[in-house]
């Protein structure tokens, strides 16, 4: 069970890691260097609605399968020594998790509203206001993703 959910929760990780770096490195600086506002703004739209419903399914998965291989283990270590404790990095990656949830949280309900609203009102200089904060959470949430995994890799 343990090797099970540990794999649901590196691939749910690949996919939302994953996808950001696409989206920052590759996808938007391409989209910005060559198409105009307009259909860059429907592009961009179309993009981030279906990223987005990947990304709900992978905090879903992230969040079941972390919180069960941390309590899993930290249960085993409280029947062997009668005191519950797991990694450092681990508690570093509960708390950088969470902090990457309630940022998305952030980034779809406010951003990625703003944004819609933007496009369909035609309002583009909003659209591009929304667009550069959506691009500066997903850095944020990037730069937390990797220090998440640094910190469950290497602190003891
Ligand atoms: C509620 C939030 C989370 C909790 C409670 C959690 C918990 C954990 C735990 C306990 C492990 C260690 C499992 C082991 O070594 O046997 C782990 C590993 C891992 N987590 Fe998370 N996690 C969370 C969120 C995330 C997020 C948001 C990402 C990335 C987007 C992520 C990516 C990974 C990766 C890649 C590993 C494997 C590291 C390795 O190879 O040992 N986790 N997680």
């Amino acid at each position: 069970m343990y090797d099970y959910a540990k794999l649901l929760h590196l691939i749910a990780g690949i996919v939302w890691m994953g996808g950001m770096t696409f989206m920052l490195f590759a996808l938007r600086p391409a989209a910005m260097a060559t198409i105009e506002p307009q259909p860059r703004a429907m592009l961009m739209g179309r993009v981030w609605q279906r990223f987005y419903a990947w990304v709900l399914v992978a905090i879903v998965v992230l969040f079941a399968t972390g919180t069960h291989l941390y309590t899993a283990t930290f249960r085993t270590a409280k029947e062997a020594t009668g005191t519950g404790s797991v990694p450092l990095g681990w508690n570093v990656m509960l708390v950088l998790g969470v902090t990457m949830m309630l940022v998305f949280g952030h980034i779809f309900f406010a951003g990625f509203k703003k944004y819609k609203r933007a496009v369909s009102g035609a309002d583009w200089p909003l659209a591009a206001k929304a667009g550069a904060l959506i691009q500066k959470m997903t850095l944020l949430n990037f730069v937390l993703g990797w220090a998440a995994i640094v910190s469950v890799r290497l602190l003891r």
